[in-house]
């Protein structure tokens, strides 16, 4: 698919569909007017006769006969204007491109909400973002013929004023700029979602490593480097060791580095990769267990981050890190009542083997903070089902003890749409992770389990500026919406390169 920045009046553009969102009543919306009015009123009576209202979910198609370039119109309820935000952006790119296919268009012309000159690049690009994830299908082990049936579009083309305004030249570049911006941050979501949904009988700890050494080979600035469960034995990662013995599957450290020529500052990402989670011997029921394939999302986050790092170029240094393991249950499998050394040296008690994340996350922790040394590093990880309790299936949880990069993120965040909040690591709860036998136990008690699960990986994160993301909700859904089919989302992929990848 080919994305283009139109520069022609709405009423000219010859495409086969022309879009338009409508924020909120269609008789006060300036490019529904427009458009109704060299129809000689059909929308505004198509609209009448359908109780179109311009809310969002809502819409409207019409062919054309008379009037204007296109041979089709639609229109796609947008909303509330201050309600429009990047993940509404997403939805009506995601919208136009879907109603494009169904209608079986090869191309589309689709005027950008007038939400500001200000807002005019981002607009562009979430709209485009948009496009590329509602073009998102995880079909791979689908042999039905209609389930591959092929998709007809061919040219999204984006108008930023309806009236075909030729923009500066400054303006231009910013949008050209939007356009490629939103392709490749959704190229990678999407790299993301199919190895979250890939199944955990492929997407094993070498498959990950594998995904990462493609990523290595594409780009000139960055490279790959794999630890097998040896040289992690060298350097004494006894807790991330644990959880993965009683796998067939060898575990992996991965570990990817983007390095461009000067940086100003060495930042580190680390997911949690654990590609299949049993509970091990304190063992998930079924239900639980049964779409545990998700919990390696945060290593599907940063590696596939990485390669929209590089492709859009950064000035910081960026280290993805995953450790990535199986969490089963066998003859070698670890034991509640184990003591594990970290690799800090810090002892652990195992009073849960399903409280298997921090023990992965806090080796991998240890090995950032001393053999990467980042001016700061951020940890995603599907940790705790309390998480979800605590904020639902679309909030991630946010943990820090770092005031200026914790508001740093959520800023960022705010900005990509992604939604995360902040849960206090409050010292006090410190107190359920006491063991009498080792310097910690694994787990604490029932409430306050997402705080928990952060203070225990702040142990290993010590005085390294670090923020936690638990995204154990929104890593993956069981509901869709336009620019996200159910299943793995991406989720942190955007906000991640949002707050790297250089303008
Ligand atoms: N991978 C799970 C958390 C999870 C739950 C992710 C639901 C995605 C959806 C994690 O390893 C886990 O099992 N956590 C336990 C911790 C408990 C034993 C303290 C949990 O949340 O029940
Ligand atoms: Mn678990
Ligand atoms: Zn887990």
């Amino acid at each position: 698919m080919d994305f283009s920045h139109i520069v022609e009046p709405a009423l000219a553009v010859s495409t086969d569909l022309l879009v338009i969102a409508c924020l909120g009543d269609p008789s006060k919306d300036a490019t529904f007017r427009l458009v109704d009015g060299a129809v000689k009123k059909a929308l505004s009576e198509a609209a009448e006769a359908e109780s179109f209202e311009g809310k969002s979910t809502q819409s409207l198609t019409f062919r054309v006969t008379t009037g204007l370039g296109a041979r089709r119109v639609a229109v796609l309820g947008a909303g509330a204007r201050g309600e429009l935000g990047p993940a509404g952006l997403r939805d009506l790119g995601a919208q136009a491109l879907q109603l494009a296919n169904r209608l079986g268009a090869r191309s589309l012309a689709l005027v950008a909400p007038a939400l500001g000159a200000a807002r005019e690049a981002s607009t562009v690009q979430h709209l485009v973002e948009g496009a590329v994830l509602g073009a998102y299908k995880f079909d791979r082990y689908l042999t039905g013929a209609d389930a591959k049936k092929p998709t007809t579009l061919k040219e999204f083309g984006v108008l930023t004023d309806p009236k075909g305004k030729k923009a500066s030249a400054a303006q231009g570049r910013a949008v050209k700029a939007a356009l490629e911006r939103g392709q490749v941050v959704a190229a990678a979501v999407n790299r993301a979602r199919t190895m979250v949904n890939e199944p955990a009988g492929f997407m094993t700890p070498s498959q990950v490593a594998a995904e990462a050494e493609a990523i290595a080979k594409k780009h000139p600035a960055v490279t790959v480097q794999i630890l097998g469960a040896k040289k992690c034995e060298e350097l004494g990662m006894g807790m991330f060791l644990a959880v993965g013995r009683g796998s067939d599957q060898e575990s992996k450290l991965v570990h990817l580095t983007y390095k461009p020529k000067r940086a100003r500052k060495k930042v580190a990402l680390i997911g949690k990769g654990v590609t299949f989670d049993s509970g091990g011997y304190s063992l998930k029921p079924s239900n639980a267990m049964e779409d545990m394939k998700v919990d390696m999302s945060g290593a599907a986050a940063v590696i596939s981050a990485i390669d929209a790092i590089a492709t859009l170029g950064s000035d910081c240094e960026v280290h993805a890190v995953a450790a990535c393991c199986e969490n089963l249950v066998s003859g070698r499998a670890y034991k509640l009542g184990d003591v594990l050394t970290s690799m800090d040296g810090t002892t652990v008690e195992i009073n849960n083997t399903d409280a298997e994340g921090r023990l992965t996350l806090g080796d991998a922790i240890t090995f950032v903070r001393t053999k990467v040394q980042p001016d700061e590093m951020f940890d995603f990880a599907t940790l705790t089902g309390a998480c979800m309790v605590a904020l639902g299936p679309y909030t991630a949880g946010v943990m820090s003890d770092h005031e200026a990069l914790c508001k740093a993120w959520l800023a960022t965040a705010e900005r990509t749409g992604e939604d995360m909040w902040r849960l206090p690591l409050n010292g006090r709860l410190r107190e359920q992770l006491k063991s009498s036998v080792a310097d910690m136990r694994n787990t604490g008690d029932r409430f306050g389990g997402a705080i928990t699960a952060g203070l225990f990986l702040k142990t290993f994160a010590r005085d390294t500026p670090w923020v936690h993301v638990d995204l154990a909700g929104p890593a993956s859904l069981s509901t869709a919406r336009p620019a996200q089919p159910r299943g793995g989302t991406g989720f942190a992929v955007a906000t991640i390169v949002e707050y790297l990848a250089k303008r």
